[in-house]
């Protein structure tokens, strides 16, 4: 292949390299579940692999496609696998991954309509499916595609501030959680406001928002001369799969003319499971609510949502009218997504959720869904049966906590401890399971997210049981 300065390749040479790429995502899938979801490697082993100055002159294609799958991407987590199960796992899907190529293969300008009406068109049926899945009011309502939760929460605190405070936010308080996840703590300092804005609110005995320690706190701010004005709640806490008391909290929020912002970054999807409606009860309430299809929708990264009860204020919050974009406006139907968001420039995110749909099939989602909240009971029952396990936050959606507490030993809580931190550690590298800690009430815990479709309850148990040698092995040592 002759490279050139016009960064072109003959048709024959695109279709060659292009069935390389492919084939190599095909056996990806094909192959993943018999690799080791784990990959560790140092800084300075990275370094010796990948460290040089960037090359002036050209290498062949076949050279740099080869190396880069030799070497970049035998070196990440396959958090596909069905043995990852921390963090948030990425359990994607095939199509989407191919719709994500076709829409950077045609480098589709998705920020304005007239740049392509098409995939404005997309984002809006896309969104339309999501507001009528949460209840949300179809016609009024609207929403954006992000690059993920935290973006999709940074734009709901910005328009919540725009909302409800205008330009001067300075007495403006905000509320949330010690369960909410850090994106927010993030967003709301990014924006600029101080540490004595932001109110913490411990949670109480199931990690739920402790609603009188709420009220409470607003009752002083009030006296205080300040300006609650948002409330940011949780529907499936990162750490244990917690929803807040939403319809309560709406409550508090429509008597106090607060923002009420529902993280669902994890747990909306949720929604698709059987008894779906009565897990996330009150999430239609939100007057923002962040779902990220990246997680729990099966789609490939990056890829989040924003929901809000009223389209306009994202439109009254982000429009800006630059000289350089009057003529592509539009009419007020034809949305622009640059006005509704931080991002002018965005790919085309709303096509791998359209075409995923169209091809599995909402009823697949809701299938797929079902099963992993039913693997994690299973899995919670598995544990409780035993002598070994202690459940320390019981299977909601998909997400469980346990710890390594055999009843035959009276261990210390800093034993326990160790015990569990150690399994973590040597499971992990085994290279066998991603199973990592969390700390909840203080103490260490293993914490199990179970929302690939593809995870088995034999998965599960075998994972149990290497955790179980590597426990004997360090209490026979
Ligand atoms: C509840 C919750 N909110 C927000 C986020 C951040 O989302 P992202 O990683 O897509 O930015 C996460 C990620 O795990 C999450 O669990």
């Amino acid at each position: 292949m002759r490279t050139n300065w016009k960064l072109e390749l003959t048709k024959e040479e695109m279709q060659t390299y292009g069935y390389q790429v492919v084939d190599a995502i095909v056996a990806h899938f094909d192959t993943q579940n018999q690799k080791l979801p784990v990959a560790q490697a140092s800084r300075a082993e990275m370094d010796h692999l990948f460290l040089e100055e960037a090359p002036e002159k050209a290498t062949s294609a076949k050279e740099v496609l080869d190396f880069v799958l030799d070497n970049v991407m035998t070196q990440s987590q396959i958090v596909s696998h069905p043995k990852s199960f921390s963090f948030v796992p990425g359990p994607s899907n095939y199509i989407s991954a191919m719709a994500d190529t076709l829409a950077t293969g045609f480098n589709i300008f998705s920020g304005g309509w007239a740049a392509s009406p098409a995939a404005a068109e997309l984002e809006i049926i896309t969104v339309g499916w999501l507001l009528k899945i949460f209840g949300f009011p179809k016609k009024k309502g609207g929403g954006i595609f992000t690059s993920g939760g935290s973006m999709a929460n940074l734009t709901a605190v910005a328009t919540a501030r725009r909302i409800k405070c205008g330009e001067d936010f300075s007495k403006a308080v905000i509320y949330l959680s010690d369960q909410a996840h850090s994106s927010n703590i993030k967003a709301i300092r990014v924006l600029g406001f101080r540490k004595e804005q932001i109110r913490i609110i411990p949670t109480d005995g199931e990690f739920k928002f402790a609603l009188n320690k709420l009220k409470n706190a607003i009752a002083k701010d009030q006296l205080d001369g300040l300006q609650p004005f948002c409330l940011i709640a949780t529907a499936g806490t990162t750490n244990t799969g917690t929803v807040d008391p939403l319809t309560q909290l709406s409550k508090i929020c429509k008597e106090e003319n607060i923002w009420f912002h529902i993280d669902g970054a994890y747990g909306g999807a949720a929604i698709l499971a059987k008894n779906g409606k009565q897990l996330l009860k009150g999430i239609e309430k939100a007057d923002s609510l962040t779902v990220d299809p990246h997680k729990w929708f099966f789609q490939p990264y990056e890829m989040g949502c924003l929901l809000v009860r009223n389209h306009k204020w994202l439109k009254n919050t982000f429009t800006e009218k630059p000289e350089y974009l009057r003529d592509i406006e539009g009419n007020e139907s034809e949305i622009n997504f640059y006005d509704h968001g931080i991002q002018l420039t965005r790919r085309f995110r709303a096509l791998k959720f359209y075409m995923s749909i169209k091809t599995f099939g909402l009823k697949a989602f809701r299938k797929a869904i079902t099963y992993n909240c039913d693997l994690a009971e299973k899995t919670e029952k598995i544990l409780r049966k035993s002598k070994q396990w202690e459940v320390v936050s019981p299977a909601t959606l998909a997400v469980i906590n346990f710890r390594y507490n055999p009843m035959s030993h009276n261990f210390s809580e800093k034993e326990l401890d160790d015990l569990n931190q150690y399994i973590s550690g040597k499971v992990v590298n085994s290279r066998e399971a991603l199973l990592v800690t969390t700390v909840l009430n203080k103490q260490v815990v293993l914490r199990m997210c179970l929302i690939n479709p593809r995870t088995t309850e034999e998965d599960v148990t075998q994972t149990l049981a290497l955790c179980e040698k590597y426990a004997q092995e360090k209490l026979t040592v």
